[in-house]
Formats: structure tokens, C-alpha cells, sequence
């Protein structure tokens, strides 16, 4: 069974984010599964966690979470043309120590979405400079910006068609970068 993380990049309750993320989760085939990726609990990385301070638990607990986990499925709104501080802050933590990122190698996707026309797009490429860093490998076609989202949602349900196909295809492309890099 290959395991799919899925990190979302919104901590509200009922974050477009978590409801476009829960639709992509249904469209991975057999022999996969998702896991969500608990990130609002981590305190704001502070470099003497390394040192006086000692590490917390909730960093021990995530990285061995992101360890077990095959690949990952980032799911993020835009704050201010950018990532939101509380992904970049589970990005960071699970980078350090220094040489011990849990998150080396592992396939990467990203899905930007807003309620409007723009679809994230300086989020999800700034997601795409972290990770690019972080030595994952990204899919880079199709990308998956996705606007309008609010409308987009019927009840938490994508019901359009055409973005239906388009999300299928998004993971099916995303399916081959992980067989590729996990063969
Ligand atoms: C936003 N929002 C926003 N939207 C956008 O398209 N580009 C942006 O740069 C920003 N900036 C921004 C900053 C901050 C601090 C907040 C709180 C919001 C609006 C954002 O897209 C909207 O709140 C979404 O609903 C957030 O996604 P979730 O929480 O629904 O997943």
C-alpha cells in the first residue's frame, strides 16, 4: 500500500482547502491511501528548539508521521500572495535538524485553490520554490490552480465535470511521479 499524505494549508474549519482536499482523496486508484497530515498544532519553529529548549513533542510526533508516508498531496488558499505562515511553518519543522529533513525525495503535489479568479497561483509557486529546495520532486504538468472555489463546491462536493476530469487526470499524472520515484 503506498501512502499518501495530504497537507492542508488552512486551519479553518470549513476551509475550501479541506473540502477540495477530501474530493482529490476519492480519486486515488487501488493500492493507495491518504492520510491527512495533522500541521496546526506545531509551536512556530524557534531554532533553540535545537539546543536549550529541547525538541516538542508535537515535532517528534509530525516528523515520524511525514516519515511512514510515501508521498504528499499539498492542498493550500493563498494568504497575501503567498503561503500561508502555518504551512511554511510545518514545511520548516520538518526540514531540521540540519541533513535530517524527513521530507528528502518524497513526491510532491500542489493544488492552489481561491474563491477568486487568481487560483493561488503565488502560492502555488512559492510552495513549488520550498519544495523544489526541500529535494522533492513536483509534478509540474498539469498544475492545478483552482479558482472560484467557493462556487466550485456544491454541499463539499465538486459537481462540475470538466474539473472533475481535470482533478482525475492531475493525480493519475501525480500516481506516475511517486511508481517512478518509488520503483
Ligand atoms: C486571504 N485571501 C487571499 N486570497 C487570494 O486569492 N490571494 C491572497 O493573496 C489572499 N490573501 C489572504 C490573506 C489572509 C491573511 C487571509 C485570511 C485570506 C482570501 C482567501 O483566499 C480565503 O480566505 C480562502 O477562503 C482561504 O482558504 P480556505 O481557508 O477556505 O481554505
Amino acid at each position: 500500500m503506498t501512502k499518501v499524505g495530504i497537507v492542508v494549508g488552512s486551519l479553518r474549519k470549513e476551509a475550501f482547502s479541506k473540502q477540495i482536499a477530501d474530493n482529490v482523496a476519492g480519486l486515488f486508484p487501488s493500492g493507495y491511501e491518504t492520510e491527512f497530515v495533522e500541521i496546526g498544532n506545531l509551536p512556530l519553529f524557534n531554532q533553540d528548539f535545537e539546543g536549550d529548549l529541547g525538541t516538542p513533542a508535537e515535532y517528534t510526533t509530525f516528523r515520524n508521521t511525514v516519515k511512514g508516508l510515501d508521498a504528499f498531496l499539498f492542498v493550500t488558499p493563498e494568504y497575501n500572495r503567498s503561503i500561508p505562515g502555518v504551512l511554511k511553518n510545518a514545511l520548516d519543522v520538518g526540514s531540521r535538524p540540519y541533513g535530517e529533513s524527513v521530507w528528502n525525495g518524497k513526491p510532491a503535489a500542489i493544488i492552489s485553490q481561491s474563491p477568486g479568479a487568481i487560483s493561488g497561483f503565488g502560492a502555488n509557486h512559492h510552495l513549488r520554490q520550498v519544495l523544489t529546495f526541500l529535494n522533492m520532486p513536483v509534478v509540474q504538468q498539469p498544475e492545478a490552480y483552482i479558482g472560484n472555489s467557493a462556487e466550485l463546491l456544491d454541499g463539499g462536493k465538486i459537481t462540475n465535470e470538466g474539473t472533475v476530469q481535470f482533478l482525475q487526470s492531475f493525480v493519475d499524472t501525480f500516481v506516475d511521479l511517486i511508481k517512478r520515484h518509488n520503483a
